[in-house]
């Protein structure tokens, strides 16, 4: 098949990023991580000081906000790459009340399918099996124990120099599955024809093949 689509969604912290990242170089798909799209208007909307509440400023933002992702993948924002403000405590900890802001997820959510429908994509989110491409060609949902969720985080905060505690990245991951989860415009949700992995016990190498043995013989 010439294009495909390949979703992975699932609660914070189960490593959908760092899977997809793999799987697309390996079978030659584009990542997209809708994430950092995300993060991206929550950094943006905490910038100009715009609350959540403030559905003209937050259209005005969406208007003028300029997302892109320069060839290392990584997120630039109004032409300034913005990679380690947006993984940061502060927009870790704002990110979902933005998220759950229906112009907002209208906006992403149609950005997305426009940068897919012209290339093979391998998106991950929270959403995107269930609303962004009810379609797609495959759909894994991941998931993990939230201490091991946590524990992975906080080593790759610190890689990343990112200042986050163990306690504070637990509280957070927990925070951000209950608010993603409850919102009333596409909630996390595993679709009902997603492939569902529990990657507590796995390597990212053993994930990584379970998704590869499934699109790989079409890809
Ligand atoms: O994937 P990541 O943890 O970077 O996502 C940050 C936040 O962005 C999530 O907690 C969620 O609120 C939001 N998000 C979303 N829909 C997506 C991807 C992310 O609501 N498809």
């Amino acid at each position: 098949k010439s294009h495909i689509i390949v979703a992975i969604d699932g609660p914070s912290g189960t490593g959908k990023s760092t899977t997809a990242k793999i799987v697309a170089k390996d079978l030659g798909l584009t990542y997209l991580d809708t994430g950092a799209m995300y993060r991206a208007i929550t950094f943006a909307a905490l910038e100009k000081g715009i609350a959540p509440e403030n559905s003209s400023g937050i259209d005005q933002l969406l208007r003028s906000t300029r997302i892109r992702f320069d060839d290392q993948n990584q997120i630039v924002i109004n032409g300034i790459n913005r990679e380690k403000e947006i993984r940061g405590k502060q927009v870790s900890e704002a990110v979902s009340p933005y998220s759950a802001i229906p112009a907002v997820r209208k906006t992403l959510t149609e950005w997305q399918r426009e940068i897919a429908s012209e290339r093979s994509c391998i998106l991950d989110g929270r959403d995107i099996g269930t609303v962004v491409f009810p379609h797609a060609d495959f759909k894994f949902f991941l998931v993990t124990d939230l201490k091991v969720r946590a524990q992975r985080r906080f080593l790759e905060c610190q890689e990343k120099g990112i200042a986050m505690t163990l306690e504070e990245i637990e509280k957070n991951l927990a925070e951000r599955d209950r608010i993603d989860s409850c919102r009333a415009t596409a909630p996390l949700k595993k679709a009902d024809d997603a492939f569902e992995i529990d990657t507590t016990q796995l390597s990212i190498q053993q994930q990584v093949k379970i998704i590869e043995d499934r699109v790989g013989v079409v890809a």
